[in-house]
Order: C-alpha cells, then sequence, then structure tokens
C-alpha cells in the first residue's frame, strides 16, 4: 500500500475509520520499526524527583494552582538508589522528570547529574522543562545525555491558550535548537485530542517531527484532570475546534498517530506511553509496541511518591512499585516476542563517540 506522508495525506490516514487500512499501516509502522530499530524494547527508568511547579499548564494536574496536591521533592541520595535500582534491573537509561521547582538550581541539577551517571554507569536524561538556555549547557558538561521537552503543539494560538505565559521563557522551538547543538539526544512529543486541537494541527505535528528530526518522540492520549481548567468540562476558555475539526483523544487516534510518527521518523525512539497503557490496562502497552514504538518507561518513583505525582487521574502503575513494574514489562516484552534492550539505546548511527 501507498503511503502518502504529505499534509493532506497525513490528515486523511488521521480521519482514517477503514479497519482494514489502518490494519495495513500498523503494519507497515510495525515493519518500518522492525527495520530500523530493531526487535529491542529499551527501557528508559523514570524518576518523577519533584512534583513542585511554577507553571499553571492548563491540561496538568500538578500545575501551581492546584492546591490540593501534596508537594515532595526527593533528596539526591533517594534519587540515586532508585538509579542504582535501575541498573539492577538491568535498564539502561534513568530519566530525572520534574515540574518547573525552582529549588533546583542549576548547580543542584549539575551535581545530581554527575552522582547519577557516576554511581549508576547509566545514561542520564533530563525532563525538567524551560529552564534559561545556559542550564542545558551546564548540565550537558555534567554528563546529561539526552533531555526530552515536548512541544505539545505547533499551533501558536493553541500553545499560548494551554500554556499561560510565563516571564522571560524562551519558545520551545529555540530550547529544542539549542538542545541540539549541545549534544543532547534531543526528545520532544505531543498529547492527542487536547481541546482545540484540528486535524490539520495535529498533521503539522507530525511534519515538524520530521523536520526536527528528533531523537526521541512521545505522543499519548490527553487525558483530562478534574482539578485543572481544561479538564472541567465545557470550559469556555478552551473550546473544542469548530466543526467536525477536533481530533479525539482516544485509544484508537492514539495508536494511529504512533504509526504514523514511525513512517515519519523511522529510526526515532518512540515510547509506547504510560498515558496509552492509562486508557488500556490490558492491552496499551502492547499495542503500541506492536504499532510503531521500541521504548518503555517503567516507573521508578518511591510509591509514596507515586501517587502525588498525579498530572492525569487514574495513571497507570500508581500503585505498583519499581520492581513490580519490572518484571511487568519485561513479561509484555516477552510476550510479544520482543526482548528487552541492553545498553543505553542510543538512536541507531547516533552513538557518542561515532559508529
Ligand atoms: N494528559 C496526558 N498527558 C499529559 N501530560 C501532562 N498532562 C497530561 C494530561 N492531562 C504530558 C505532557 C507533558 C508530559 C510530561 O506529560 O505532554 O509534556
Ligand atoms: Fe507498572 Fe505494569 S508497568 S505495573
Amino acid at each position: 500500500m501507498e503511503f502518502d506522508l504529505s499534509h493532506g495525506g497525513l490528515v486523511r490516514w488521521l480521519r482514517e475509520e477503514d479497519d482494514a487500512r489502518l490494519e495495513a499501516l500498523f503494519a507497515a509502522a510495525d515493519a518500518v520499526r522492525a527495520a530500523h530499530v530493531g526487535n529491542e524494547v529499551h527501557r528508559r527508568g523514570l524518576i518523577e524527583i519533584s512534583n513542585h511547579c511554577v507553571r499553571r499548564c492548563a491540561y496538568c494536574g500538578i500545575r501551581s494552582a492546584n492546591a490540593d496536591v501534596a508537594r515532595y521533592r526527593m533528596e539526591p541520595d533517594e534519587i540515586v538508589a532508585c538509579a542504582r535500582q535501575a541498573r539492577d534491573f538491568g535498564y539502561g537509561t534513568v530519566v530525572l522528570q520534574s515540574g518547573e521547582d525552582r529549588a533546583h538550581t542549576t548547580e543542584w541539577v549539575a551535581e545530581l547529574v554527575r552522582r547519577v551517571a557516576g554511581e549508576s554507569g547509566l545514561a542520564v536524561t533530563l525532563s525538567l522543562g524551560e529552564r534559561p538556555l545556559e542550564d542545558y549547557a551546564v548540565w550537558r558538561r555534567a554528563g546529561a545525555d539526552r533531555y526530552l521537552l515536548r512541544f505539545e503543539t505547533t499551533d501558536p494560538v493553541l500553545f499560548e491558550r494551554i500554556h499561560p505565559g510565563y516571564p522571560g521563557r524562551e519558545p520551545r522551538l529555540a530550547i529544542l535548537k539549542r538542545l541540539r547543538e549541545l549534544g543532547y539526544e534531543v526528545g520532544s512529543g505531543v498529547m492527542i485530542g487536547i481541546p482545540g486541537q484540528s486535524w490539520d494541527s495535529l498533521a503539522r505535528d507530525l511534519e515538524l517531527f520530521r523536520e526536527l528530526d528528533l531523537d526521541m518522540i512521545g505522543v499519548g492520549p490527553y487525558i483530562p484532570h478534574p482539578a485543572t481548567p481544561l479538564g472541567a468540562d465545557g470550559h469556555p476558555d478552551f473550546p473544542a475546534a469548530p466543526d467536525g475539526g477536533q481530533v479525539p483523544n482516544s485509544e484508537a487516534m492514539t495508536y494511529k498517530v504512533l504509526a504514523l510518527t514511525r513512517l515519519v521518523r523511522p529510526d526515532a525512539n518512540i515510547p509506547s506511553t504510560t498515558a496509552l497503557a492509562t486508557l488500556n490496562t490490558e492491552q496499551g502497552r502492547e499495542l503500541g509496541l506492536q504499532r510503531g514504538a521500541n521504548i518503555v518507561m517503567p516507573n521508578l518513583t518511591p510509591p509514596a511518591y507515586r501517587a502525588l505525582y498525579e498530572i492525569y487521574p487514574g495513571k497507570a502503575c500508581i500503585s505498583e512499585t519499581a520492581a513490580q513494574c519490572a518484571l511487568c514489562l519485561d513479561g509484555r516484552i516477552h510476550a510479544i516476542g520482543r526482548v528487552p534492550g541492553t545498553g543505553p539505546g542510543w538512536r541507531p548511527g547516533h552513538e557518542p563517540g561515532g559508529a
């Protein structure tokens, strides 16, 4: 089958409802995945190091204005202990993620990166939001390998609507460009089905994945959080895209976007996300891995903190331990005939120092 990945072609695929054609799309994405990144499923151990946040993103449950969240900040010793656990489970990477926590000074994070990299020997990915550009340079020198920052949408009006202004911030695309110049592997992505997201704008998001030549791309369904403006039903400031143009935040939509992401960026590392697993606890991760994805992000956050990192409700794995998630995911990977990856799992051909 022909896969027209032009703007118009992407829009048509996003709106496709025919089961046979969708099966062909998923099969093509799976074949491209196998040819370009192989059968290994790399495990990126996620440590949610703080749920403090100065931002008020309209979709996010840990936004600063949500007074119902008990806030926590992990100590470096606790974080390093989680990273060691990741190494013991055989993971190749740890991802340090948090809200935009101003107590995380440039130097505090740099020292943390040095310790985590030094004491675990694993690749270190940071996902700490928008920071002054200089911070990214300092952390890179401290040993950070990758940075994740989703651009969330290419539609500038929608972006502003869901990300209330914050003084002095850099545009996300400028940050992504800088991260690339600094030698990070760069990850970005979007949520699927945020109110106001049109077919056209989601197709442009896919085109931007291709244009930015991203190393990692995370796409997952938008899940409404009742304690947020966007999650409050029918909030007048967050209308759906008009005239039947609203993208649904459904499981079916997520698979289409995953498959198209694989077709536009054949060798990218693409996770089967926790948000997808939240919509379908039984099969979501597996189906994601069979329709384009090649990465999973097992949660390592200690159980006491995990429940407090509720960016959306009903998040998968909220009451499991790190060891339970490790076992669970390895079982799921084997069950679909794939193998847990070893080593850091760089984008093929982009390994640091050559290859
Ligand atoms: N539903 C789905 N995904 C969300 N994220 C934040 N809030 C939600 C939500 N309510 C995603 C954003 C962010 C990533 C860490 O989690 O895309 O970049
Ligand atoms: Fe956490 Fe399955 S991955 S319980």
